[in-house]
C-alpha cells in the first residue's frame, strides 16, 4: 500500500473514533418510557404472569401511565395503556407500526406467519389483505345477511332442544358460517375433520402466539438445538402443529377448487370467487397467497365471534333485566311475528349497545396482536426502538374509570344509543392502523344476528341444580391471545311457542 493510502487510512481511522467519541459524550443516551426495574440479563421475563396479563399490565398502568416500557432478554416491549396513544402510534404513525413481530416458535416452527395475520409487512401481507379486504367490504358483507341469520335461529332452536350443547354448538354454527363464506362448504357436524382441524389449529394459535410462552421466541438459538436433547420438547410440538396448520389450510382449499368445477360448493364463497376469477389460471404465487388468506379467514373469524358470544351468554344469564329492556325494544320495534334481521340493526340501538357493552366488558383479544416497529420512534420525549414489540392493553382502555364510569357493571345503558360512543368501543377491539381486522363488518353481522335472535326469542337463564337452585356461573376466564369464559352452563327458555314456530320454519341452506 502506497504512503499516501496509509495515511489517509490513518486520518480516516482518527476522524472515525473521534466522532464516535464525541457523539456518545454528547449525544443523550435515550429516554425510554417509564417500567418496572428488571433483573440483570433477563429484564422483566419473571415479572410478566402467563395468566391474565393483561391485569397485571393494567396494575403497572396505575404506576407508570399510558406508556409502559420492558425489557425480557434484550427484546424491548412497549404496552400502550390509552386510547389515545393508541391512535397516536398505531394509526398515526402506521407508516412504522404496521409490523409483526418476529415470532420464532408460532412463525418460523409452527408457520402461522403463512397468514397474514402474523406475517411481516411486504408482499405476502399485501396480496393477502387485499383478497380478504374485497370480499368482506361493508359492500358485500351483505350477501351473507341470509346465510348469518339462518345459522343464528338453528342455534338458538338446538340450544333451546339440548341445553347441554350450547357451548359446541356456538362453535359449530361460527364455523359454518366462516368455512361456509370462505370455502363454500357446509359443515355435516361436529366431527368434520373441516371443523375438528381448524379449530385444533386455533387452539395451537393462541398458545403459540401468547407473549411469554415460549423460551425460543427470546433466544431463538434455541430452535437448532437438536431433538435428542432435554429441553427440547416444543420442536416436537411445533412438528405436530405445523401439521394441523397446513392441513387445516390447504385440505379445504383443494376441496373448494374442486367444488368449483362439480357444483358441490355453495356460492359466493373467497376461494372459488378468486379460483373463478383467474379461469383455473392462478400463479403459483396467488395460489399460494389464496391459501394462507383463506386460512387467515378461518382462523380470524372463528375464536374471536366464538368469544363474543360466549361472553354474550355469561352475561345474559346474569342480567335478566338487560334481556328484559331488549326484548321490549324489539317488540316495540319489529313486533313479534317476524325475527330481527341483520338489517334491523340501524332501528335497535339497546341490542346495538348490549353487543357493544360484551365487546368492551371482555374483548376477545385483550391485548389485540402485537404490532411491531420497522423503525426507531420518539414519542413524547421517550425512545421506542426498532423492533419493539408493541402491544395495546385494549382490556385496560375500555376499563379506564374515566371513560368507562364503574366498569366492572355490564351496562349498556352506558352508550345512551350513540354509535358515536359505541364506534369508540369497536375502533379498540378490532385493531389498530394498517392491521385492523379486516373481517370487522362480517363480524357484526353475525353477532348482530345471534343477540338479536337469542333476545327476541328466548331467555337466557341460569342451569338449575337437583334441588331446583339456580348455579348462578362465576366469572373467570381462560388466558392466551384470545381468551374464553372458563366452562359454564346456561338454559334457553323460549318466550313462546310462536317464537319456536319462527325458529323451526323451514330453512334453505346458502
Ligand atoms: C368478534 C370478532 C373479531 C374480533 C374481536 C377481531 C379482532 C381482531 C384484532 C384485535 C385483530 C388485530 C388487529 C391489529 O393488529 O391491530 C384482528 C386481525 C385480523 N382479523 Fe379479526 N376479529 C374478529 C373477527 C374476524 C373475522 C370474522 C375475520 C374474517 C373475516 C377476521 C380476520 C382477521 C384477520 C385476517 C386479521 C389480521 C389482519 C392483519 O394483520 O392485517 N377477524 N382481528
Amino acid at each position: 500500500m502506497s504512503e499516501y493510502w496509509t495515511s489517509t487510512a490513518f486520518a480516516g481511522l482518527l476522524l472515525g473514533l473521534s466522532v464516535y467519541v464525541l457523539k456518545s459524550i454528547f449525544q443523550p443516551s435515550p429516554v425510554y418510557p417509564p417500567g418496572p426495574r428488571g433483573l440483570p440479563l433477563v429484564g422483566n421475563a419473571l415479572q410478566v404472569p402467563q395468566k391474565h396479563t393483561w391485569l397485571k399490565f393494567s396494575e403497572w398502568a396505575k404506576e407508570y401511565g399510558d406508556l409502559v416500557y420492558l425489557k425480557v432478554l434484550g427484546q424491548p416491549y412497549i404496552v400502550i395503556n390509552s386510547a389515545i396513544v393508541a391512535k397516536d402510534l398505531l394509526d398515526k404513525r402506521s407508516a412504522i407500526y404496521s409490523d409483526r413481530p418476529h415470532f420464532v416458535f408460532a412463525g418460523d416452527l409452527v408457520g402461522y406467519d403463512e397468514t397474514f395475520v402474523l406475517a411481516p409487512y411486504g408482499h405476502n401481507w399485501k396480496k393477502q389483505r387485499r383478497l380478504v379486504a374485497q370480499d368482506f367490504s361493508p359492500s358485500t358483507v351483505p350477501r351473507y345477511f341470509g346465510l348469518q341469520e339462518n345459522e343464528a335461529r338453528r342455534l338458538v332452536r338446538n340450544v333451546i332442544g339440548n341445553p347441554g350443547s350450547f357451548s359446541s354448538e356456538i362453535k359449530l354454527r361460527i364455523a359454518t358460517v366462516i368455512i361456509r363464506v370462505t370455502y363454500g362448504y357446509y359443515l355435516k357436524g361436529d366431527d368434520d375433520p373441516f371443523f375438528t382441524m381448524p379449530l385444533r389449529a386455533m387452539e395451537n394459535f393462541s398458545r403459540a402466539s401468547a407473549p411469554g410462552n415460549w423460551l425460543v421466541d427470546v433466544l431463538p438459538v434455541l430452535k437448532d438445538m437438536p431433538a435428542w436433547m432435554p429441553g427440547s420438547g416444543f420442536l416436537k410440538t411445533a412438528t405436530q402443529w405445523r401439521k394441523v396448520v397446513w392441513d387445516a389450510s390447504w385440505n379445504p382449499y383443494l376441496w373448494s377448487k374442486k367444488g368449483l368445477e362439480t357444483g358441490e360448493a355453495f356460492k359466493p364463497n373467497l376461494c372459488g370467487s378468486v379460483v373463478a376469477e383467474s379461469d383455473g389460471q392462478l400463479s403459483k404465487d396467488d395460489e399460494l397467497q389464496l391459501v394462507w388468506a383463506a386460512s387467515a379467514v378461518m382462523g380470524g373469524g372463528m375464536d374471536t365471534n366464538m368469544s363474543a358470544v360466549l361472553t354474550f351468554f355469561l352475561m345474559m344469564t346474569l342480567h335478566p333485566e338487560v334481556q328484559t329492556k331488549a326484548r321490549a325494544e324489539i317488540d316495540a320495534v319489529i313486533g313479534q311475528d317476524r325475527l330481527p334481521t341483520i338489517s334491523d340493526r340501524a332501528s335497535l340501538p339497546y341490542v346495538r349497545s348490549v353487543m357493544t357493552e360484551t365487546f368492551r366488558w371482555c374483548p376477545p383479544i385483550p391485548l389485540g396482536i402485537a404490532h411491531a416497529t420497522s423503525d426507531i420512534d420518539i414519542y413524547k420525549g421517550y425512545t421506542i426502538p426498532k423492533g419493539s414489540w408493541v402491544l395495546p392493553n385494549v382490556w385496560h382502555m375500555l376499563h379506564d374509570p374515566e371513560s368507562y364510569p364503574d366498569p366492572e357493571t355490564f351496562k349498556p345503558e352506558r352508550y345512551k344509543g350513540s354509535d358515536v360512543e359505541m364506534r369508540k368501543v369497536t375502533d379498540l377491539v378490532f385493531g389498530f392502523g394498517r392491521r385492523a381486522c379486516p373481517g370487522f363488518h362480517f363480524a357484526d353481522g353475525t353477532i348482530f344476528a345471534i343477540i338479536s335472535t337469542v333476545l327476541s326469542t328466548c331467555d337466557v337463564v341460569p342451569e338449575i341444580d337437583d334441588n331446583g337452585k339456580a348455579l348462578v356461573p362465576e366469572v373467570d376466564y381462560t388466558s392466551g391471545t384470545i381468551v374464553f369464559p372458563q366452562p359454564f352452563k346456561c338454559r334457553l327458555v323460549a318466550h313462546s311457542s310462536q317464537a319456536l314456530a319462527m325458529l323451526s320454519a323451514e330453512m334453505e341452506r346458502l
